[in-house]
């Protein structure tokens, strides 16, 4: 299969991330006769940089053209720590996300068995937790509008806004995805407090016929953030809205053990774009100490995406080699025992493939 795919390695930690999974593309390629090509874009802080936009016109030209997007990371500190700066870096991935029309995002989340005493909870609670978040990405309050300042400054406000078409599509991807797991599906709102968490409710109910063969269930988000961490072997599909989807997704990732591990998918249009659900790391850039796995299985869940489903389990499979002999970076690696680099890491996970 002949595969465009546009690199947007990003800020941080993005570009040694990216690297490490085109070497382990590349690695697929040569493996299984593959022809995979390669066209890099900027994105982020360092697009800010070179040309004054975290999302330039030629950026998304490139993802447009490709049949898959692979994303880094982004974000700066320098723009964190400053609430006037005119532009972010975060405006672009919600630009891209927007304009590439992916409404929806997929965090799967599984714990591997010889990492679930890396978890900060109790081993017998994570070992075999394995659901999915889908988050809505395109809309409620990262998108609705008004949104701003008084003009003395004093009064902020966001808007948080679904409509029926954007509520409804992603409840059917959810449904979709439930009938291909264990058919449980888990509606995560706050419909005892506000509207869009109504309306959400009420299609969800309308909905539910259809997919007669999938258990459908409600939990507010307050008590959802409480479940997931006492008993996330509960959970099999959760689909939320976007700001509720942000936070949980990342509580979730605890309970792997890393944020480190876990890959993410945006669908929705035609091209599909993949990333780890970590950010940039600011912190480790440059040092060659970060964790590649999520970009890694995030290149798993890309070829499985086109339709390479033994190529994606052949990365999934050597990721798990990489944990069983103990090749991992600094996050995974226990207490006195030895760490790799990055590199090291995306080798040895490469030449598994080959
Ligand atoms: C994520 C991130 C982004 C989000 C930020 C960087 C804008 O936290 O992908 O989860 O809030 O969606
Ligand atoms: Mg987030």
């Amino acid at each position: 299969m002949e595969l465009k795919i546009a690199l947007l390695p990003g800020d941080g930690i993005g570009p040694e991330i990216v690297g490490e999974a085109v070497r382990v593309l590349d690695a697929v390629a040569a493996r299984y006769g593959h022809t995979f090509t390669y066209e890099k874009a900027l994105v982020g802080a360092c697009a800010i940089d070179a040309v004054g936009d975290p999302y330039p016109a030629e950026t998304h030209a490139v993802c447009c053209k490709s049949d898959a997007v692979l994303f880094g990371a982004i974000g700066d500190p320098k723009y964190d720590n400053d609430p006037n700066a005119k532009v972010r870096p975060e405006q672009g991935l919600l630009r891209m996300r927007k304009s590439l029309g992916l409404f929806a995002n997929l965090r799967p989340l599984a714990v591997f068995d010889a990492l679930a005493d890396r978890s900060p909870l109790k081993t017998e609670i994570v070992k075999g937790a394995d659901f999915l978040c889908v988050r809505e990405l395109t809309g409620g309050m990262y998108f609705g509008r008004p949104q701003g300042r008084s003009e003395d400054g004093n009064t902020a406000y966001d808007t948080c806004v679904y409509t029926r078409e954007e509520v409804e599509r992603i409840l059917h991807l959810a449904f979709k995805q439930a009938q291909a797991r264990r058919k449980h599906l888990t509606v995560v709102d706050k419909a005892n407090v506000i509207a869009t968490s109504r309306l959400w409710r009420q299609i969800a109910k309308e909905m539910a016929p259809q997919y007669p063969d999938v258990e459908l269930e409600f939990m507010f988000v307050d008590n959802a953030a409480m479940q997931i961490i006492q008993r996330p072997t509960h959970f099999d599909v959760i689909v939320t809205e976007n700001l509720f989807g942000d936070i949980l997704t990342d509580e979730a990732s605890v309970i792997s053990g890393s944020l480190g591990m876990l890959p993410s998918a945006s669908v929705g249009a035609e091209v599909a774009l993949f990333e780890p659900i970590h950010g940039s790391y600011p912190q480790a850039a440059g040092k060659n100490i970060a964790n590649p796995m999520a970009t890694i299985l995030s290149a798993a869940m890309l070829l499985e995406h086109v339709g390479l489903r033994t190529e994606g389990k052949a990365v999934r499979d050597a990721v798990s080699k990489a944990i069983a002999e103990g090749i991992v970076t600094e996050d995974l690696a226990n207490q006195g025992e030895k760490s790799y680099s990055t590199t090291q890491v995306g080798e040895f996970i490469a030449g598994a493939i080959e």
